[in-house]
């Protein structure tokens, strides 16, 4: 049976030992996201973030616009924390209605204040092969999370399903970086379930659940992105958890496994954009 990759302990651990660090700063670091819209699940994750932050000392503010929010006042408003030299980190929540240009939110904030990891600036020194100002935040948590049990992936393969700009992508790249061999699956992918046998370490990160016990190889590593909600209300992942978990090594639960770190990676960039700006 598997052993779970339990992100709450590591988020307790990590955040305990981030919240001392911050408690010796003279300033504190603050936070500014930006919401737009009514999106249920984006408020969700926007208020958890705050929570988090105030616990740990760090300032943090939520800016909400309406959905029809022009991209002209959006921008303006990213520009003037722009400038705002008490503010140390701007996360725009995605999604986006689709009348605003991600690319163009992209292009506007400054990338010593990006704490996504998300401007072009950033995602073209991760995917150069450079060291980005911060690394994304679930990427990272992931990273984070394998590093706590161990698990190396050094001439592993793994199989990263989902090409998303949040994960999948900059994933992709940080596991190259860690000389692993790497293949991205998406969905117009041809033989998915072949190519997740030869996985040692299979991560999906897609909203579905469609990877089975049976589609593993023995012993693997599986970390699960997803999370939603199934017909029944309950909370899911990509991953079929009962018929998994007897064949994996590794396993992380949807809730508490890679949700909590991708929080963690949040606070833990805050403060390191913190630190650089002094
Ligand atoms: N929406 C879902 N995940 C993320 C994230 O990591 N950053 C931002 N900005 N939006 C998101």
């Amino acid at each position: 049976m598997a052993t779970i990759l339990d992100g709450k302990k590591l988020r307790d651990k990590i955040l305990a030992e981030l919240k001392l660090k911050i408690d010796k700063f003279s300033t504190k670091p603050e936070l500014v996201v930006i919401l737009v819209g009514e999106n249920p699940a984006s408020k969700i994750y926007v208020n958890n973030k705050k929570k988090t932050a105030e616990k740990l000392g760090i300032i943090s503010k939520i800016i909400e616009y309406p959905e029809n929010v022009t991209e002209k006042e959006l921008l303006e408003k990213i520009e003037e924390l722009n400038n705002d030299k008490n503010v140390t980190a701007i996360l725009v929540q995605l999604p986006l209605p689709e009348h605003i240009s991600k690319e163009n939110v992209m292009n506007t904030i400054a990338p010593s204040k990006d704490v996504d990891g998300f401007t072009p600036y950033n995602f073209g020194k991760l995917f150069s092969g450079e060291i980005p100002t911060v690394y994304p935040c679930t990427p990272k948590g992931i990273l984070l999370l394998l590093n706590e049990y161990n698990i190396q992936l050094e001439g592993k393969h793994v199989v990263i399903v989902g090409r998303s700009n949040i994960v999948g992508r900059p994933l992709s790249q940080m596991i190259l970086n860690e000389n692993a061999t790497v293949t991205v699956c998406h969905s117009h992918t041809k033989n998915l379930a072949d190519i997740i046998k030869t996985a040692d370490v299979v991560i999906s990160a897609v909203g579905k659940n469609i990877i089975k016990g049976e589609m593993l190889k023995n012993d693997c590593v599986i970390v699960d992105v997803g999370i939603f909600k199934d017909e029944n209300g309950k909370t899911r992942g990509d991953v079929d958890f009962e018929s998994a978990a007897p064949i994996a090594s590794y396993i992380s639960p949807v809730p508490g496994g890679v949700g909590p770190m991708t929080i963690t990676s949040l606070m833990l960039n805050t403060v390191e954009l913190f630190e650089k700006s002094l």
